[in-house]
């Protein structure tokens, strides 16, 4: 596939080394031209830096991996308001909470994501890789061990869920894909409207991790139900 990416931070490297490593071709832009450069020199295969706008053009699926105070200047920058993220599927892993104390920022009801989809006219937004540090896409896949769950990191355990969500068909299978190809298993939620709930999961993780709790714990372990045709 052909990816934009709008950032050129941890996420956006974490991401992106997952992706160049699944043969896709990257575009890299950022605020700071010599910070695409570098990260798509770091990225190496066929990763270039390019403009905000030229990484919003032509591409199969655009990630917005900037901190949250810059999303409304790079989507400026990338021309969403004039519709040039039309018809992209574009995915937003923001976590625009209060830093320290997981509280959401935006008052938009549908959160960052519907702020997001409100600022990029006719982009088709899917919330997703939000939950997860950026580290957890960089590991290589194949250790030589077991692969019998495909996910191509030898471990034999599935790769983590990613939840995600959004209105488009198209860009949730894309996304899907994406989530495949960085070893995460995808999960959809449902229409972008559930945004906001996944946001608040980030929020909770995140209000509980710096208040020394570990947020897995505070999960119950509720069996998946199985549906049968
Ligand atoms: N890192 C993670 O583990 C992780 C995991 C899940 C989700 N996320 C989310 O992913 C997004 C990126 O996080 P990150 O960790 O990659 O952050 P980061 O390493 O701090 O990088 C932030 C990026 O945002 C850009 N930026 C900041 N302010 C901006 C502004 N006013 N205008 C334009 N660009 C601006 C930065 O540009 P400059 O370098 O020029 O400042 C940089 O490219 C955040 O929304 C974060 O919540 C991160």
């Amino acid at each position: 596939m052909r990816i934009g990416i709008l950032g050129t931070g941890s996420l956006a490297e974490g991401l992106g080394r997952g992706w160049v490593r699944a043969g896709h071709e990257l575009v890299i832009g950022g605020r700071s031209r010599a910070k695409a450069d570098a990260l798509a020199e770091r990225l190496g295969g066929p990763t270039r830096a390019g403009t905000p706008r030229e990484a919003a053009t032509g591409r199969d699926a655009v990630l917005l991996a900037v901190l949250w105070e810059g999303v409304e200047d790079v989507l400026r920058s990338a021309g969403a308001a004039d519709g040039q993220l039309a018809g992209t599927p574009l995915i937003d892993p923001t976590n625009a909470v209060e830093h320290g104390v997981g509280v959401l920022l935006p008052e938009h009801p549908g959160g960052a994501a519907g702020q997001i989809a409100a600022a990029a006219p006719g982009a088709h937004v899917v919330k997703a890789f939000h939950l997860f540090p950026a580290d957890q896409w960089t590991r290589p896949p194949g250790n030589g061990g077991d692969n019998s769950d495909g996910n191509g990191d030898g471990d034999g355990a599935p790769g983590p869920t990613v939840a995600i969500c959004g209105d488009d068909e198209t860009a949730l299978r894309i996304t899907s894909d994406l989530v495949r190809d960085v070893g995460g298993v995808p999960a959809v939620l449902g229409p972008l409207s559930r945004a906001r709930q996944l946001e608040e999961v980030a929020g909770f993780v995140i209000g509980l991790a710096f208040a020394g709790v570990d947020p897995a714990s505070a999960i119950p372990h509720v069996p998946s139900r199985t549906v049968t045709a």
